[in-house]
């Protein structure tokens, strides 16, 4: 695998695109509006400057990573020839299905298409292909070049040998693969958005503050971040959608609390928007 399309790059696939990147490969980000193109090109950029900074990356391999990548808004344009299509574009169904219909006619042969979807079913979305055995779930984590762990979410219907590159490419990437069956939240998120769940319906009850219900799993159970903090860092819009999807697909103990629709309504979309549930000052 040479050559991978990034489709959208907003908070995960800016990431997904920047260890791409660093890994050698040749990528195309797509984003269909021109101006979030040019801010996803940027967070892009900056995270490979970053990873320069930290020496995770040479001068030499910083202009190259650079000169390797491209940016487009059209999908055929991104996804000619290519061997991999990574999609983190909007939690939908419909969305997702159409872009993966309309990549397949372009890429390459023996091209693999990777979902970072968080909750929705591998195996629905692959259904849209004229081959769906080449779809595979690719649930990276944020922030991408940190996080290590990859969930390989394997369809009904996807082949051994995508699950294989799969798993082949997390390693390339330097991260840790797990493989899991295509079942709602896969192993990742029906264990966190349960504990994110439950941490804000103890702040509608006033249990205690945020801060403190953070504190509580941080320190008197090693989380590196408190549940909270988490839903702050990954999106309020983004934990509702799945919150939303796993209450239809798996059952009660997923129904989202008042408190994170009446956040989302108000805009109030974690640190991507200022605030959530902690307030975010401006870096200056
Ligand atoms: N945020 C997280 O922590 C996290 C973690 C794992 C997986 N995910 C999953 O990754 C995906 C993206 O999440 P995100 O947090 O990066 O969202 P985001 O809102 O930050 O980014 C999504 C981007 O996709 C673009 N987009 C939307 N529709 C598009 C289309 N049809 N074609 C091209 N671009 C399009 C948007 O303009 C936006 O920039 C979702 O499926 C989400 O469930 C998110």
């Amino acid at each position: 695998m040479e050559r991978a399309a990034v489709m959208g790059l907003g908070t995960m696939g800016s990431g997904i695109a920047q260890v791409l990147l660093q890994a050698g490969f040749t990528v195309s980000g797509m984003e269909e509006d021109a101006g979030r193109l040019e801010s996803g090109k940027q967070k892009v950029l900056g995270g490979l400057a970053k990873a320069a900074e930290k020496g995770k990356l040479s001068a030499a391999d910083l202009e190259a990573a650079r000169g390797r990548f491209r940016t487009t808004t059209d999908v055929r344009a991104a996804c000619e020839g290519a061997d991999l299509v990574v999609e983190a574009i909007v939690e939908d169904m419909g969305a997702k299905q159409r872009l993966f219909a309309a990549a397949e006619k372009v890429i390459s042969e023996r091209a693999i298409l990777a979902t970072n979807t968080s909750s929705l079913s591998i195996t629905q979305v692959g259904s849209a292909l004229q081959k769906p055995g080449r779809c595979v779930g690719m649930h990276f984590f944020n922030p991408v070049p940190v996080m290590q762990l990859v969930e390989v979410v394997r369809g009904e219907r996807t082949d051994d040998a995508t699950v294989a590159a799969a798993k082949d490419l997390v390693k390339r990437l330097g991260k840790e693969a797990i493989v899991v069956r295509d079942s709602p939240g896969f192993a990742s998120s029906r264990l966190g958005i349960i504990l994110g769940l439950e941490a804000m319906r103890m702040v509608e009850e006033g249990v205690a503050s945020p801060e403190d219900i953070d504190r509580a799993m941080e320190l008197g159970y090693r989380h590196p971040m408190g549940p909270l903090k988490l839903t702050d860092l990954v999106g309020l819009d983004v934990r509702l959608a799945i919150a939303d999807h796993l209450w239809r697909e798996v059952g009660e103990q997923f129904r989202p609390p008042q408190i994170l629709r009446r956040l989302v309504r108000a805009g109030k979309l974690g640190r991507k928007t200022g605030a959530g549930f902690y307030e975010y000052p401006p870096e200056k």
